[in-house]
């Protein structure tokens, strides 16, 4: 694997600088090519552990490892010169210990060369988020629907919605803001909830199906772009339909082998030898 770049870009405190100044735009991407095209219009790439839902066919993202994650981070910083990268710490990578989080997350930001990590949780991650804050990693919370615990949560449902779960994400979004976390990603929540969280905390909240009263938004680029169709939650709004793009192109181009119209005269080098 070739060295990591080190991102000169949007860091991690100046995305903090932003809460209550410019709304932050975030989205998904897990490839060099998809990172060089995103760059120029976002502030921060998060390299998530959707893509083993998204590239991988997974069920839920549980499946990933860290070695998935550090082969696409790597990938992502590489198509990067502006924003902020920050890569997801897979299930099983973190949990256990704050120091299990340390060595997952040095050997992320040492191999990727991004700029800090994801990790889900709430109120049980505080010490690990104190942990990594004071030792030199920026840490991006995630509260609220939180992907690898879909097992033991119901499933991929509004969270929020009675009285005692949006406490619960409240005090879980304030503990990890008040741990050190940079930002905090809330998802599949009802309104009120990340509303009242977006007055509550000192950080941004980056918005997933949880409204337009949180600092920032990201998506799935994959969802964004018709590309992923699975299943499209309705907080999705799409911007294009580039899997019928896909297989137009597809079916064209097997029309054409089929027909023998391609390769065509242009697509040939005729300067060679005559043998
Ligand atoms: O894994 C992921 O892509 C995420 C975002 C959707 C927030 O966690």
């Amino acid at each position: 694997m070739s060295k990591p770049i080190q991102n000169q870009g949007i860091t991690p405190s100046l995305l903090r600088s932003k809460k209550g100044v410019s709304p932050i735009v975030c989205l998904t991407a897990y490839s060099t090519q998809m990172a060089k095209t995103l760059d120029p219009h976002v502030d921060m790439l998060l390299v998530g552990d959707s893509l083993g839902m998204v590239l991988y066919g997974f069920k839920t993202t549980i499946g990933v490892t860290l070695d998935m994650m550090i082969a696409h981070g790597a990938a992502v910083t590489r198509g990067v010169t502006k924003a902020c990268v920050i890569v997801d710490l897979p299930f099983g990578s973190y949990e256990e210990s704050p120091a299990k989080a340390f060595n997952s997350s040095a050997r992320v930001m040492r191999k990727t060369g991004c700029s800090g990590v994801k990790l889900e949780g709430g109120s049980e991650m505080v010490e690990t988020v104190r942990y990594l804050t004071s030792r030199g990693i920026p840490v991006l919370g995630h509260v609220g629907l939180m992907p690898q615990s879909v097992h033991s949560s119901g499933g991929f449902r509004t969270h929020g919605k009675s009285d005692e779960e949006a406490e619960r994400i409240r005090a879980d979004a304030i503990e990890i803001a008040d741990a050190g976390a940079f930002a905090i990603v809330i998802e599949g929540t009802v309104e009120s909830v990340a509303r009242q969280i977006t007055l509550d905390v000192g950080v941004p909240t980056i918005g997933i199906g949880a409204s337009p009263a949180c600092d920032g938004q990201i998506l799935v680029t994959d969802d964004l772009l018709g590309l992923f169709s699975d299943f499209t939650p309705r907080f999705v709004k799409r911007y294009a339909e580039l899997e019928e793009t896909i297989s137009e192109a597809a079916a064209s181009y097997a029309d054409d082998v089929r027909l023998r119209r391609f390769p065509a005269k242009e697509h040939c080098v005729d300067s060679g030898p005559n043998l």
